[in-house]
């Protein structure tokens, strides 16, 4: 029998209409479009509306990556969704979204790895479609972390925003699609980076803490690591890599990243500016846009990395 494979065949995304600009931060806290701008690369960030919840913007960017991918919602056998924001506690945000859009064949759960959510939710969805049982799989990263910014921290407010992006992935007996992977955790930093309140901890629902230098240390050693570990694993090298997709934490993170990795500025793709971090929401809309203005083609070798809290981390390698 043929090996399988799990390919993209279509990706979607959505940002809600608010946007929030450095300089709207600077009537609210104690900052400056400058600041921001050369510490994150950061210019605005977008914000849901007050109706507007986590999977109602999973819906907006499903829809799309599904009619990108020429798919029925009744062909998606499988949903998985990373998100620190889901809608409530339970149930799991994509059996809403499931509901929402009529996804009826689908089995339906969220994955919980902060900003490394869609890595770890493209992951388990190659290990499942590699089992032979499911077909036709939609991935998410969606995020409305404004609900958890603490608005009055001026040391974290200006970095995150909402929004959520989408990928349609199919089984194919071709060799395509992922080629490598690697995911990783390390609990000894489950206070670095955390939200501040919980269900059974604190009986609140708290807002976003962290330690932003500590973060930075890491992020700027794991996910080159792990990216080389990738390329390796499937022999190939930084040479070989036509797109470059890291998270989108920080545009001086991207920078060392790229740096330590030897890829060039043109293969990299940096939608920060226009959105912030969206933690698992980030990857897939740079991929999104990427595809949209032509920066990803179809056969592209495409590398994607994360690092979150936890810590959680992964790096992919795919042929788009
Ligand atoms: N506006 C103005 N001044 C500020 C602001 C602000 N928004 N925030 C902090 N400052 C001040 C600080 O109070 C400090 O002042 P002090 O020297 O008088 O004490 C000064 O600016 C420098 O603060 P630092 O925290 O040292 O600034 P740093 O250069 O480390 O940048 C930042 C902070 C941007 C958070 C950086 O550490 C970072 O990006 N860390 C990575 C964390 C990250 O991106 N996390 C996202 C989630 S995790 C992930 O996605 C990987």
């Amino acid at each position: 029998m043929s090996e399988i494979y799990s390919e993209i065949i279509g990706v979607g995304s959505y940002l809600p209409e608010k946007v929030l600009s450095n300089e709207d931060l600077s009537r609210m806290v104690d900052t400056s479009d400058e600041w921001i701008y050369t510490r994150t690369g950061i210019k605005e960030r977008r914000i849901a509306a007050d109706n507007e919840t986590t999977s109602d913007l999973c819906v907006k960017a499903i829809s799309e990556a599904l009619k990108n991918a020429n798919i029925t919602p009744e062909e998606v056998d499988l949903l998985v969704i990373g998100t620190i924001t889901p809608d409530l506690i339970f149930p799991a945000t994509s059996c809403i979204v499931q509901k929402k859009l009529g996804l009826k064949n689908a089995v339906a759960f969220d994955i919980q790895a902060a900003c490394s959510g869609f890595v770890y939710g493209l992951t388990v969805v190659d290990a499942m479609i590699k089992s032979g049982k499911y077909k036709t799989a939609v991935v998410v990263g969606a995020e409305t972390l404004s609900r958890i910014t603490d608005w009055q921290d001026r040391t974290t407010c200006v970095l995150f925003g909402d929004g959520a992006g989408a990928a349609v992935v199919r089984a194919t007996d071709k060799k395509t699609g992922i080629l490598s992977y690697s995911i990783k955790s390390d609990g000894n930093y489950v206070d670095v980076l955390k939200s501040t309140g919980g269900p059974s901890a604190t009986k609140t629902s708290g807002t976003i803490y962290m330690e932003g230098k500590e973060v930075f240390k890491l992020a700027v050693l794991r996910m080159p690591e792990i990216s080389k570990e990738v390329l390796a694993n499937a022999g190939y090298t930084t040479a070989d890599v036509d797109c470059f997709i890291p998270h989108q934490a920080n545009v001086r993170i991207i920078d060392a990243a790229l740096k330590n990795l030897d890829i060039p500025e043109e293969k990299v793709v940096k939608s920060i500016e226009k959105h912030g971090n969206i933690s698992s929401a980030c990857i897939p809309l740079a991929l999104s846009i990427a595809v949209k203005n032509g920066q990803v083609k179809k056969g592209d070798k495409v590398l994607l990395t994360a690092m979150g809290a936890g810590f959680t981390w992964g790096a992919i390698f795919l042929e788009y």
